[in-house]
């Protein structure tokens, strides 16, 4: 009994050895809601509301409209508001919780959500992220700037995401011992053309115009 209960607790002792664990804490992130519980069922939705670190391959989908392999299964719909505003060339800065950390590579990109595919460049490249081996991780690890892309990236990217909802700017890591891939996805509007307020900055031809 003694023997079986210390045998236990060393399996789960080695299950954590290769676990890790992380996700986005700011700007607000993609959470589960009503639509990915249509889409992913409630053993998927439970496991991401039991532990909001999870690896993608710990969350069971129950059909295909799943997209686990994208922002872990959280949808635009749940997430209407929790849309951030960017700005091409603003640099946004995302702070990450790695409450289990193992090494491996981690990217930051803006990914458009009806192809899942990256657009242009990777924003920001970790060749070696969240190395559990270092006394103390890399201040970058948790606190990070992104520059959105601007000029001709950016014009690109107004293309690829004319709306809310259809790119998000995703965090991805890979446990590579572990074999356990992260994501969190910060939805956005894109705007073209730098900010004006028109409402604090004088515009004349604006307000002769109202
Ligand atoms: C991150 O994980 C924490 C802890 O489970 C959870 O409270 C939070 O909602 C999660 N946030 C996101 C964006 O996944
Ligand atoms: C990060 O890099 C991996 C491996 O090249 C790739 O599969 C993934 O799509 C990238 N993710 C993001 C969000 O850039
Ligand atoms: C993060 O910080 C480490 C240690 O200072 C540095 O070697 C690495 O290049 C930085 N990575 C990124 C993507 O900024």
């Amino acid at each position: 009994m003694r023997r079986s209960a210390l045998l236990a607790a060393a399996a789960v002792v080695a299950a954590r050895a290769v676990s890790a664990h992380g996700n986005i804490t700011s700007p607000p992130a993609r959470l589960p809601g009503p639509a990915m519980l249509a889409a992913c069922g409630q053993t998927a939705v439970n496991t991401v509301l039991g532990d909001g670190t999870i690896a993608l391959e710990e969350v069971k989908a129950s059909s295909a409209l799943c997209k686990v392999d994208l922002c872990r299964g959280a949808v635009f719909e749940d997430n209407i508001n929790r849309v951030q505003l960017f700005t091409p060339g603003q640099v946004v800065v995302v702070t990450v919780a790695l409450p289990i950390p193992h090494e491996g590579p981690a990217n930051v990109s803006i990914v458009q959500t009806a192809t899942n595919k990256i657009v242009g460049d990777m924003l920001l490249v970790f060749d070696t992220y969240a190395d559990e081996k270092l006394a103390e991780l890399p201040a970058n690890n948790t606190a990070f700037g992104v520059t959105l892309p601007s000029g001709k990236a950016g014009q690109a990217v107004a293309e690829a995401c004319p709306t809310a909802g259809s790119c998000v700017l995703q965090w991805w890591w890979l446990g590579t011992d572990a074999k356990q891939t992260y994501e969190s996805c910060i939805d956005f509007g894109y705007r073209t053309m730098p900010y004006v307020d028109h409402y604090n900055q004088p515009d004349l031809a604006l307000r002769s115009s109202l």
